[in-house]
């Protein structure tokens, strides 16, 4: 019998330690090349920490392999830059582990956030793709709207402003 290749689950509030360490992984390895060493020096620690609301929201996922926690995401009705847009959703927060890419953790969590999403009457999800990650969405149906960047430990980390139809 062939071997699950990971489970997926809500995370909860004592997950913290287990997201943080997922997503410092995630981060510090696959945004390299992508992003200058001192931007991911001055935003990696502040992006790397787990959000307490998302993990008490019901609405942010761990996939695990073997018990290990293996990546990370979620979506919120809170837009990430404040405040909330009538019918859509937000991703928020992703990341695989970089010994665990391409086994499709992040595409079940993107799957099921959009389920749940379109499940609460939203019409659109919106996601500030890493430019990493542009592709990854792209290849789930979001499209481009926008270059933009968000300002995180005082740095201007780039990224791309992507929608998609629910
Ligand atoms: C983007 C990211 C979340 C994708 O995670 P993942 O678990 O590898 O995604 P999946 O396994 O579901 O892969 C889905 C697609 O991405 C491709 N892919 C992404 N990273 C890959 C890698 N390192 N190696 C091989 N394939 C990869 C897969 O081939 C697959 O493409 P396809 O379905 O069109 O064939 C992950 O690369 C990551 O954590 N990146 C850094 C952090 C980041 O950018 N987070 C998003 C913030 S907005």
């Amino acid at each position: 019998m062939s071997e699950a290749p990971f489970t997926l689950r809500i995370a909860r509030p004592d997950d913290a330690n287990r997201v943080q360490d997922v997503l410092a992984a995630s981060y510090s390895t696959l945004y390299r090349g992508w992003y200058r060493d001192e931007i991911l020096a001055a935003a990696l620690p502040l992006m790397t920490r787990a959000r307490p609301e998302l993990l008490a929201s019901g609405r942010y996922f761990l996939c695990q392999w073997q018990g290990r926690a293996i990546a990370c995401g979620g979506w919120s009705f809170a837009n990430p830059r404040g405040g909330a847009d009538a019918g859509r959703g937000h991703i928020r927060h992703f990341g695989t582990h970089p010994d665990f890419t391409g086994r499709g953790a992040a595409s079940a969590m993107v799957e099921r956030c959009l389920g749940e999403a379109r499940a609460g009457g939203c019409m659109e999800m919106e996601c500030l793709a890493s430019l990493t990650a542009e592709a990854f969405y792209a290849g789930r149906g979001f499209k481009t709207v926008a270059p933009t960047s968000i300002s995180v430990g005082g740095a201007a980390f780039a990224c791309m402003l992507m929608r998609r139809e629910l």
